[in-house]
């Protein structure tokens, strides 16, 4: 009787982040989680020489010759976050062996809750099987398929979180150092994510211009490396010779990079109104400075802000739709859901879907 071939199982998180919102690509600080919905690969041998992908959620059967990985070119299609990984995992050097991904996601797509980083993670893991590689090189070659294969110029938060979470804790995360520091979510509050069920198309062409913005704002600090190294008092004194944008873009990362350093102190210190203060200031700049909000993502923001037992509320990942990160306390946590839920649908006649998420653990090997 023929052998059922043997199946490994990873699994890889989507990330909420609670605060540092576009600081990662100007190397800057970020505190987000890892969350327990993600995505599933389980990886066979076949026989063909090539990679075979399915996906639960998206029809069709997708392959590869192993022989032309190295040199393809991005097909549009979901794919291309599981071939820009295999490409990357070619160029350092290991080899891909003849397999079948069978990939199931729980990450809704579009809702800022990094779904790619998590197919992307996990996708990973299951081409590189016992070939080991540091975590930190996981999120970074992961980060590398998206930016150069995908085309997206993201910074690296997602696939860190998506590597590196851990249950109970956030990470702070130093994106020029790419070390991070874990943070205690004090009790007393749960992390409720309220998703708009929006995701205006504008997205991935205004992250590239705000990527771009930023050079721009850079370059007025020269030997300056990153706008993380620029202080508020250096912004001031050159705001005169910055145009509007370029300066209302730095405000923003300056600001939010301290804001996520005060945070830290706040969930220390268990100070639950401090931390959602910082996390509506960071709103309101990314909203008016940064400007990457929308109207469904402000009103969400302004309704949580008028319920009981809510101490912060903010818009998270990249902007543009997707979802708000709440801070509230766990009394009133049906009670906010039942009124955000109402509210939201008698405005825009959207059900937002709602999730409490604790931190979870990162990416891993199943079974
Ligand atoms: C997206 C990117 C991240 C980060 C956020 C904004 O999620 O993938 O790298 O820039 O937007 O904070």
């Amino acid at each position: 009787m023929a052998r059922a071939p043997r199946i490994k199982h990873y699994h890889a998180p989507g990330r909420v982040n609670l605060i540092g919102e576009h600081t990662d690509y100007n190397a800057g600080f970020v505190m987000p989680i890892a969350i327990a919905v993600g995505c599933d690969v389980r990886v066979s041998s076949i026989r063909k020489k090539e990679i075979r992908l399915t996906s639960k959620q998206f029809a069709g059967d997708l392959s590869f010759p192993l022989n032309s990985i190295a040199d393809m070119t991005k097909t549009g299609t979901w794919a291309d976050y599981v071939m820009g990984v295999a490409k990357e995992i070619l160029a350092l050097g290991f080899e891909l062996k003849p397999s079948h991904l069978a990939i199931d996601s729980s990450v809704p797509t579009g809702s800022g809750l990094s779904s790619s980083a998590a197919l992307e993670v996990s996708s990973a893991l299951a081409l590189l099987g016992d070939n080991e590689v540091p975590k930190v090189e996981l999120a970074r070659l992961c980060q590398r398929a998206e930016r150069e294969f995908v085309g997206m110029p993201c910074g690296i938060m997602d696939q860190y979180a998506s590597v590196f979470g851990e249950a109970h804790k956030a990470i702070m995360l130093d994106c020029r150092s790419t070390t991070h520091k874990l943070v205690p979510i004090p009790d007393g509050a749960e992390i409720v994510v309220v998703n708009s069920m929006v995701k205006h198309e504008l997205g991935s062409s205004a992250y590239r211009n705000r990527v771009a913005e930023c050079q721009q704002a850079l370059s007025h600090f020269p030997g300056k490396p990153a706008l993380r190294d620029v202080t508020l008092g250096e912004l001031e004194r050159t705001a005169a010779k910055m145009e509007e944008i370029p300066l209302a873009r730095a405000r923003h990362v300056i600001l939010e990079d301290l804001r996520v350093e005060n945070f830290l102190v706040a969930a220390e210190d268990g100070d639950l109104p401090m931390m959602g203060k910082l996390m509506v200031e960071s709103h309101r700049s990314l909203q008016h400075d940064y400007e990457v909000s929308c109207e469904e993502l402000d009103s969400l923001v302004d309704t949580a802000l008028t319920i009981d037992g809510v101490f912060g509320s903010r818009m998270t990942g990249g902007g543009f739709g997707g979802c708000t990160v709440n801070l509230v306390d766990p009394e009133f946590v049906d009670a906010f859901e039942r009124e955000i839920s109402a509210r939201y649908q008698e405005q825009w006649k959207l059900t937002p879907a709602i999730y409490r998420f604790s931190p979870s653990a990162g990416a891993r090997r199943v079974e």
